[in-house]
């Protein structure tokens, strides 16, 4: 057989192979998927909405995804449901209204698809981004201290303030304010939670 025959019958195979291996099938497999409607009759997952939605742009925005992943991995492929990541692994299901993908790659701190759970306090949240050893001593998760404005006169907190913790105190610093930024940040990070049981995965 002619040679060039051969390399252009084996470059049709490749593209023809991964195109289906990695777009036809996928697309065949996923295409009819929908939410899922509990016994409550809840219907999971829902699309994010106002607050949240603009809280998912400012976790793109500052890169987030560059340390943290938004999947649990099944029992036998890591400590993930040990460590308490989540209570099942996470399916194609709950990425449904994802409109980009955050699932990520790398784990320099741990996976967020179920931090809203894991960790239901607005006021640690906003602790953490300030300045995360203020939660957790020795994180090297980067402060994001330009999320908040601080203010020194604690009697004179407004509404959705937090209180900084007396040793993290100074004369002009009693409190921390979320900007609109911070705010719709941590409503997204609340609302991560797929702890939702599903037929898929129990
Ligand atoms: C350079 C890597 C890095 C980046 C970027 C980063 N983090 Fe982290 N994050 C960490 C590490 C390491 C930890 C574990 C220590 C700690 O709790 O602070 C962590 C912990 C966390 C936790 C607590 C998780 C738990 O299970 O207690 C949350 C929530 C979090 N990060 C949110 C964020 C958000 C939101 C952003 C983006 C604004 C972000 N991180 C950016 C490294 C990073």
């Amino acid at each position: 057989m002619n040679k060039s025959l051969l390399v252009y019958l084996g470059v049709l195979f490749t593209v023809v192979a991964s195109l289906s291996g990695l777009v036809l099938v996928p697309d065949w497999q996923f295409r009819g998927i929908q939410p899922y409607e509990t016994e409550d009759g809840i219907r999971y997952p829902q699309p994010l909405a106002g607050s949240t939605a603009l809280g998912r742009e400012v976790y793109i925005d500052l890169g987030c995804v560059y340390c943290h992943t938004q999947q649990v991995r099944p029992e036998g492929f890591g400590a993930d449901l040990d460590r308490g990541w989540g209570n099942r692994r996470t399916v194609m299901r709950d990425y449904l209204f994802e409109p980009r993908n955050l699932t990520g790659t790398m784990r320099t701190g741990p996976d967020l698809a179920n931090i809203g759970a894991r960790q239901p306090s607005r006021d640690w949240h906003n602790l953490h981004l300030y300045n995360p050893r203020i939660t957790s001593p020795g994180s090297n998760m980067p402060p994001h201290p330009f999320l908040f404005t601080v203010g020194g006169d604690e009697s004179r907190r407004p509404l959705g303030a937090t209180p900084l913790p007396a040793e993290w105190r100074t004369p002009g610093a009693a409190y921390i304010l979320p900007t609109s930024r911070g705010r719709h940040l941590v409503d997204y990070l609340l609302s991560l939670n797929k702890s939702v049981a599903l037929p898929e995965a129990q």
